[in-house]
C-alpha cells in the first residue's frame, strides 16, 4: 500500500498521508507523491478542488526525522522545496481534512490550504526552535499575518501546542466538527467548492494569496480582473440563471 494515497470522486482529488504506523511522517517519496497528485490538479480540468488529509489518528507528525538526519550527514539538497513549491502554487482550491495532531510542516502546510476543516482531535504544534531549527514553508511570515505577532511567537518561538477549538479561536481553522464527521463535512466543502465557477475560483484564489498590499493598487488590480469577469462566460451562465430562475451550471467550464 502507498504511503500517499490519491483517489478522484468527482470532481476531487483527495490526498491521504497513508503511513499511520509512523503517525504519517513525510518522507521524501512522500513529498513526490504529493507534488504529483498537486501538479495533476492543476493540469487536469476534470479535478476542481483537492483535499488533503491523512490515515489514522494523526494528521501528519511532520518531516521524518530519519529523513532530517540523512540529510543533515549527506548535506543534500532540501528534497522539500519542490512540495513548497507545489502546495504554494496550487492553483486549484484546496481543503484541509486535520484529523489529529499536525505537527512541523503538518501544521505550516495548513497556512497554504484555503479552508481547514479540524476534527476535535486535531492539535498543532511547530516546535521547530526545539529541535534547532526554524520555520519554513512561508510560516515566519503567514503565521504573524493569520495569528498576529504575539501568538505566532508563541507557536514558533516557544513550540506552544493548539487545539482544535483555540486554532479556530484564532483564525486559522475555519471549522471544528466531530471526528466522525470529519471527512463529510470536508467533502462536503470540497464538492462546493467544485461546483463554483473555476476561473473565477483561480483568479479569487490568486488575489488572496498574491494581490498586491496596498490598497489603491488592490483595488485597480480587482477591477481589470472584474471588468473582464463581467463578460466572462462563467459570468454569462450566472445571469441567466438568475433571470430564469434556475440553478446555475458551471460544469462546461474549466
Ligand atoms: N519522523 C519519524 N518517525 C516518526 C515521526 C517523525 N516525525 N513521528 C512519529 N514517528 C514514528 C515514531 O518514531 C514511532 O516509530 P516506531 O514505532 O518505529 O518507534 C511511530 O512513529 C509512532 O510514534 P510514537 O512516538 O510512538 O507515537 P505517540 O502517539 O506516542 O506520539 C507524536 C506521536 C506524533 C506526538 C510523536 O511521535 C512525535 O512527537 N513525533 C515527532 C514530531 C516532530 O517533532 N516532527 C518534526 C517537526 S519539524
Amino acid at each position: 500500500m502507498s504511503d500517499v494515497l490519491v483517489t478522484q470522486t468527482g470532481p476531487v482529488l483527495e490526498v491521504r498521508f497513508n503511513r499511520p504506523e509512523k503517525k504519517n511522517a513525510l518522507t521524501r517519496a512522500m513529498y513526490a507523491a504529493v507534488v504529483d497528485a498537486f501538479q495533476t490538479a492543476d493540469r487536469d480540468s476534470s479535478i476542481r478542488a483537492v483535499l488533503l488529509t491523512g490515515t489514522g489518528d494523526t494528521f501528519t507528525s511532520g518531516n521524518d526525522i530519519r529523513d532530517f538526519q540523512t540529510r543533515a550527514a549527506t548535506n543534500e539538497e532540501t528534497h522539500d522545496s519542490p512540495f513548497l513549491t507545489a502546495l504554494s502554487s496550487l492553483t486549484k482550491p484546496m481543503v484541509a481534512a486535520v484529523n489529529g495532531p499536525a505537527i512541523g510542516v503538518g501544521t505550516t502546510m495548513l497556512a497554504h490550504a484555503d479552508i481547514v476543516v479540524a476534527a476535535r482531535s486535531a492539535t498543532f504544534r511547530m516546535p521547530f526552535t526545539s529541535l534547532g531549527l526554524v520555520p519554513e514553508a512561508g510560516s515566519s511570515l503567514l503565521f504573524p499575518r493569520l495569528v498576529g505577532h504575539q501568538r505566532a511567537s508563541a507557536l514558533l518561538l516557544l513550540g506552544d501546542a493548539l487545539d482544535a477549538e483555540t486554532a479556530r479561536d484564532w483564525g486559522f481553522v475555519n471549522q471544528v466538527v466531530a471526528n466522525e464527521d470529519l471527512m463529510a463535512a470536508a467533502r462536503d466543502v470540497a464538492t462546493r467548492m467544485a461546483a463554483l465557477p473555476p476561473a473565477a475560483m483561480r483568479m479569487t484564489k490568486d488575489l488572496i494569496k498574491n494581490g498586491r498590499d496596498d490598497v489603491p493598487g488592490r483595488i485597480a488590480e480587482e477591477l481589470v480582473l472584474f471588468k473582464q469577469r463581467l463578460r466572462s462566460p462563467e459570468a454569462a451562465e450566472a445571469f441567466q440563471a438568475f433571470v430564469e430562475k434556475r440553478r446555475p451550471d458551471f460544469s462546461q467550464f474549466s
